[in-house]
């Protein structure tokens, strides 16, 4: 059934952000640059979780699509970012060389700004959405991707590069560098789905406990995943001196704390009285998957 689902709407997504990014075209190379990052593929499990609160609260997932591509393309833009020499310096991503390796340094910086500020025109011209929904999911969007959300989580994760952090700091890194764009995939799904206040309250704690526990399981994965299925190279973390749940944990105490986030999530889920199937299933996925 989450495979039916996830291959019912990753081609529409993908449709969506490749017919939009080709019409990018002044200047060629940078196109080229935000393609290549987008098309070497990534579960794309965020716009899917999105769509899967939409459909679970029984609503139409078409007026999903283009917020759920939107967020996919901050997210490719956050991975390229996330890669260059100045951050984790890594040359391998989605199973192929990093954009920065291919396109320069300097491609890799605008193909990641561009990605982030053109994303937003998919929500700002949706006319599916209403013009006040179009705005909160905008607002909603930049604060979770912004100082206060990814960027600030990835900016606090560099910074404590080659330094002894406790849980705490941990936890408040991996919420804002990972958490938030989850989290927004959950709050943007009941936004849409029309929900009232409280519901979309509680999923974005739901968000943020997933969202923990989809960066421990990226932690863990550094640690034991294999190159080939991760399409990215292993043993990053602890040459990059980042603290990691597994640096703090071990690697049995990160598997149950992620396993605790996890069930944290689901109890949530539980209580809100909708068809939790492909959620629920895509929760599982996050803390199984081997990639
Ligand atoms: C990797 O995200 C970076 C983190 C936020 C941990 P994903 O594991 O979703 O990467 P892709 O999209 O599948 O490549
Ligand atoms: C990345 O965390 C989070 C973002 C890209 C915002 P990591 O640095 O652990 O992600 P990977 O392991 O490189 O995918
Ligand atoms: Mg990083
Ligand atoms: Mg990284
Ligand atoms: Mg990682």
């Amino acid at each position: 059934m989450l495979d039916a689902f996830i291959n019912q709407v990753v081609p529409l997504i993908d449709e969506i952000n490749r017919t939009f990014l080709r019409s990018l075209d002044l200047a060629p190379k940078l196109k080229e640059a935000m393609l290549y990052s987008y098309n070497a593929g990534g579960k794309r499990i965020r716009p899917v979780l999105l769509l899967a609160v939409i459909e679970g609260f029984g609503a139409d997932i078409s007026k999903g699509l283009r917020t759920a591509a939107c967020l996919e393309l901050i997210h490719t833009s956050s991975l390229i970012h996330d890669d260059l020499p100045a951050m984790d310096n890594d040359d391998y991503r989605r199973g192929l060389p990093t954009n920065h390796k291919v396109f320069g340094e300097a491609t890799a910086i605008l193909a990641g700004d561009s990605l982030l500020v053109d994303a937003y025109r998919l929500i700002a011209t949706d006319e599916l959405l209403t013009p006040t929904d179009r705005v909160r999911l905008i607002s909603e969007l930049s604060t979770c991707s912004g100082a206060n959300g990814m960027i600030g989580g990835q900016e606090l994760d560099i910074e404590n590069e080659n330094t002894k952090i406790d849980l705490d700091t941990l936890v408040k890194i991996n919420k804002h560098k990972t958490g938030k764009l989850i989290e927004f995939a959950l709050v943007a799904g009941a936004i849409i789905a029309n929900q009232n206040e409280v519901i979309i309250e509680k999923m974005r704690r739901i968000g943020e406990h997933i969202g923990i526990a989809f960066q421990i399981k990226d932690d863990i994965l550094d640690v034991e995943g294999d190159k080939a299925i991760l399409g990215k190279n292993t043993l990053r973390d602890e040459k990059n001196h980042k603290t990691t749940y597994v640096k703090l944990l071990g690697l049995e105490g990160a598997k149950h704390s992620c396993q605790a986030h996890y069930e944290k999530a689901l109890t949530l889920l539980r209580s809100l009285g909708m068809n939790t199937a492909v959620l629920e299933a895509l929760f599982r996925l996050i803390i199984d998957s081997n990639k």
